[in-house]
């Protein structure tokens, strides 16, 4: 019997037949038809939004325009235009691929969006979401004096988004892009590269702040690893396609943090700031440092979850490594 032998059964004949008129009708012929039709399948599918946007019309429009090569500044004034079968057909493979492997558009598209660059990325990395983009475009005042900022670090760069969208903004500052992982630095060397800013941002491999010991910042920037073990567990599909090392922080998910805070003060000019990520970790972070006077600013594009604090923040409450030794020897006699 062939294989496909059910498909002359009549019910699946006539289901086929009216399939492929259906398909024939619906085929969007512009980009606005073809934005309402994936908008429509991807809340069908119930896939998940948070890696760039958070709403199924937002993702379908990235898609669409990715495929047409339009540019998002177009807007809704592109929506009339015609889409070729090359168009139509590379649509429909992309947003299969989408709802069946619940990976994020970006690893498919290999782009991402932050603080108006466009960076090249895939599942080396992160997909490039922090809401520190906002402070970066405010040049993270009132926290700072944007003209005396010389020298920043972005601890755990991943695709250097950060990193790069400070050199940006801070036309006179050196930047160091500084992470654990070869492979994330590899895609964020390219970024660098794409973005012709190799002569003020450079990518280090490094712990934390371990391998520039002895450099003072004005700016210690940081989206770290800050997912707790029970919540890892219960992420949806598509954080599996992210590399872990770039979600996971032990059990708390505090651990980079932990260090972070240890480290900073040590690589902080006097007048220098410390902002980092810390997502939903934040009530944990307060009650694991109670002393530390977190200022957590308000984002006009949504998120949260990220502090900031002041050198001489860190110099009254001495969480330095130094200082946690020294309470902890304390704490054993
Ligand atoms: C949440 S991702 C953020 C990536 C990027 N900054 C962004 O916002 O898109 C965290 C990054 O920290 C890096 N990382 C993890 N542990 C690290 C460590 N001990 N030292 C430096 N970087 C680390 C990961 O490789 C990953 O790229």
């Amino acid at each position: 019997m062939p294989r496909n032998a059910s498909h002359r059964h009549p019910r699946y004949a006539t289901g086929r037949i009216i399939g492929a008129h259906a398909r024939e009708r619906a085929s969007p012929a512009t980009v606005g038809e073809a934005i309402e039709a994936c908008a429509r399948e991807l809340t069908r599918a119930r896939v998940h939004f948070g890696h760039g946007t958070d709403n199924a019309r937002d993702e379908a429009a990235e898609l669409v325009f990715f495929v047409a090569h339009l540019d998002h500044a177009r807007g809704a004034g592109a929506y009339a235009l015609p889409l070729n079968g090359r168009q139509r057909a590379r649509i429909a493979v992309l947003l299969a691929r989408r709802i069946r492997e619940r990976a994020p558009l970006a690893y498919l598209t290999h782009r991402a969006f932050f603080a108006g660059l466009q960076l090249y990325v895939d599942d080396r990395v992160l997909v490039p979401r922090s809401p520190i983009a906002e402070l970066i475009l405010a040049r993270f005042r009132p926290w700072i004096d944007p003209r005396r900022v010389r020298r920043i670090a972005d601890i755990g760069t991943g695709s250097g988004a950060i990193a790069l969208a400070c050199a940006r903004a801070f036309a006179r500052a050196r930047v160091d892009a500084l992470d654990i992982s070869g492979p994330a630095l590899s895609v964020c060397r390219r970024n660098i590269r794409r973005l012709a800013l190799g002569a003020r941002v450079r990518a280090l491999r490094s712990d934390h702040l371990d391998a520039v010991r002895g450099t003072r910042y004005d700016i210690l920037v940081s989206n770290p690893p800050y997912v707790g073990r029970a919540e890892m567990r219960r992420l949806p599909p598509e954080y599996r396609h992210e590399p872990a090392s770039g979600l996971a922080a032990g059990r708390d998910g505090l651990d980079s943090v932990r260090i972070i805070l240890r480290q900073a003060r040590a690589h902080l000019r006097d007048r220098g700031i410390l902002v980092v990520e810390v997502g939903n970790t934040e009530r944990t972070l307060q009650r694991a440092f109670p002393r530390l006077p977190f200022l957590w600013p308000m984002f006009e594009h949504g998120g949260g979850g990220v502090f900031v604090l002041r050198a001489q923040d860190l110099d009254e409450a001495d969480v330095s490594v130094s200082a946690v030794a020294r309470r902890a020897k304390r704490g054993r006699q």
